[in-house]
């Protein structure tokens, strides 16, 4: 296992290009399931959570071609409907190969995902969904075992808006008898992409981004070459890296429409962000004004920036409160970030920060995904050396963080454990 060493200190000059999306990436690769032939996808990041939804997809029987930026797939030859418990233990999305594998064999065999750090995180609203769609759902042995001759419309309510529930039962529907509507439906720009991969394969789509999609089956699609939007999680968490440096970077290959709630906060805190043409200039100043937030579904500010922004709140000029309302255990980094010298005290799904001056190295430890990247820019400000393991949570879902970082003048570098 790797560990990342951080030198904190240095403001951040320079400039950075966004990877695409791994949360439109995801689905987008499990919707090539839905036709046969090759498609072509753009912009796909090189990280973990890509390489595991391909292996998954390979024990499908999908093959892949890599030529430089593009990942050619191949879904003409699938040998089996079954995605294993080694592999979907490891990525609670591999759920997302269910939709597409019932309305493309008539069943599918799906190691139920289990929970993570961050939360329970079911999948009935998926199940109900699917069943409400004609499918026979059994759950045995850890595993889902879905079976559905033909999928047919239905007008389905999500009790909670969920991000892969909607992405799922959109690709179950696409090719399903009649119209389907889904209720209540994320609006994630994630969840747009998805729907406009999948018009271009053919798909009749209407209302996606908005809280009613409603999905017309059609008898056959085809295969697409697709390019995918950029990471806007990773933008919001270049921003916050300028902020907490107070340093000033050009971040390359984003789309403003789908940070609007990131860029406002940070505004009030006093941080600057310009848009120049194509890219946007965000510029750090000493006084960081401490601004409260609550996470909400998209437009609202996203809990996959809640942690980064508790860093930058941890040396902001007052106290903020963070409301974490979407999982029930998103705040693994606070013990962390307390090792670091940051005053946070958690009273149910909110944090109060009392901003201070200053962060002091320290070993500190990953516990998911958006924690570590909590860590990272901690330590880019904390006065000398952090030491951050278990940096694979990283690895999942950002690519060369760390390499990017170095290259905007951060003294920062990969060890073995
Ligand atoms: C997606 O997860 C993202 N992952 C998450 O990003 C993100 O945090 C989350 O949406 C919220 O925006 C991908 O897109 C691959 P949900 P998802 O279903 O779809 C409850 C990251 O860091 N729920 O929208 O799993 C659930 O427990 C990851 O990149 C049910 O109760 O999240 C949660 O409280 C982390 N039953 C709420 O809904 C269900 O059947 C929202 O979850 C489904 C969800």
């Amino acid at each position: 296992m790797d560990k990342i060493i951080v030198e904190g200190g240095d403001p951040l000059k320079g400039e950075v290009t966004i990877s695409g999306s791994k949360n439109a990436a995801l689905p987008i690769l499990s919707a090539c399931l839905l036709t046969g032939g090759w498609h072509t996808l753009d912009n796909i990041p090189k990280l973990k959570d890509i390489w595991t939804i391909k292996e998954i997809l390979s024990n499908l029987g999908v093959v892949f071609e890599e030529n430089n930026q593009s990942l050619k797939v191949n879904t003409d030859n699938l040998n089996s409907h079954i995605a294993p418990y080694k592999l979907v233990k490891t990525m609670r999305a591999s759920i997302l190969v269910l939709g597409p594998l019932l309305s493309r064999l008539g069943k599918a065999k799906i190691s139920l995902p289990g929970g993570c750090a961050i939360g329970a995180r079911p999948i009935d609203l998926h199940l109900k969904g699917l069943s409400l769609m004609g499918a026979d759902i059994n759950l045995a042995h850890g595993y889902v075992v879905a079976n559905a001759d033909k999928l047919r419309g239905a007008d389905i309510f999500f009790d909670i808006s969920t991000v892969t529930g909607t992405e799922n039962l959109m690709m179950a529907a696409v090719k399903a008898d009649g119209v389907t509507t889904l209720h209540n439906a994320a609006k994630e720009p994630e969840v747009i992409d998805l729907a406009n991969m999948l018009k271009t394969m053919g798909a009749r789509i209407n209302g996606a981004g908005t809280d009613t999609v409603t999905i017309t089956g059609v008898k056959e699609l085809h295969p697409v070459k697709y390019t995918i939007i950029p990471d806007r999680i990773e933008v919001g968490t270049f921003l916050i890296a300028a902020a907490i440096t107070k340093g000033e970077i050009t971040i390359k290959g984003c789309n403003e429409n789908h940070i609007e709630a990131i860029m406002e906060k940070l505004l009030e805190t006093g941080t600057e962000i310009k848009k120049e043409g194509e890219v946007l200039i965000v510029i750090g100043h000493d006084k960081i004004k401490s601004v409260d937030i609550k996470t909400m579904q998209f437009p609202g500010f996203p809990t996959d920036m809640q942690a980064q922004f508790m860093s930058l709140m941890s040396i902001a000029d007052g106290w903020s409160i963070i409301r974490e309302t979407i999982f029930e255990n998103r705040f693994m980094h606070v013990s962390e970030l307390r090792r670091m010298g940051a005053d946070i005290e958690i009273n149910g799904g909110q944090a109060l920060v009392r901003g201070k001056t200053n962060l002091s190295g320290a070993q500190v430890m990953a516990t998911d995904l958006r924690a570590s990247a909590s860590l990272v820019l901690a330590g880019l400000v904390a006065k000398g050396r952090t030491e951050i393991s278990r940096v694979y949570h990283l690895d999942r879902g950002y690519q060369d963080l760390d390499l990017k970082l170095s290259l905007l003048g951060s003294k920062i570098w990969r060890e073995k454990q």
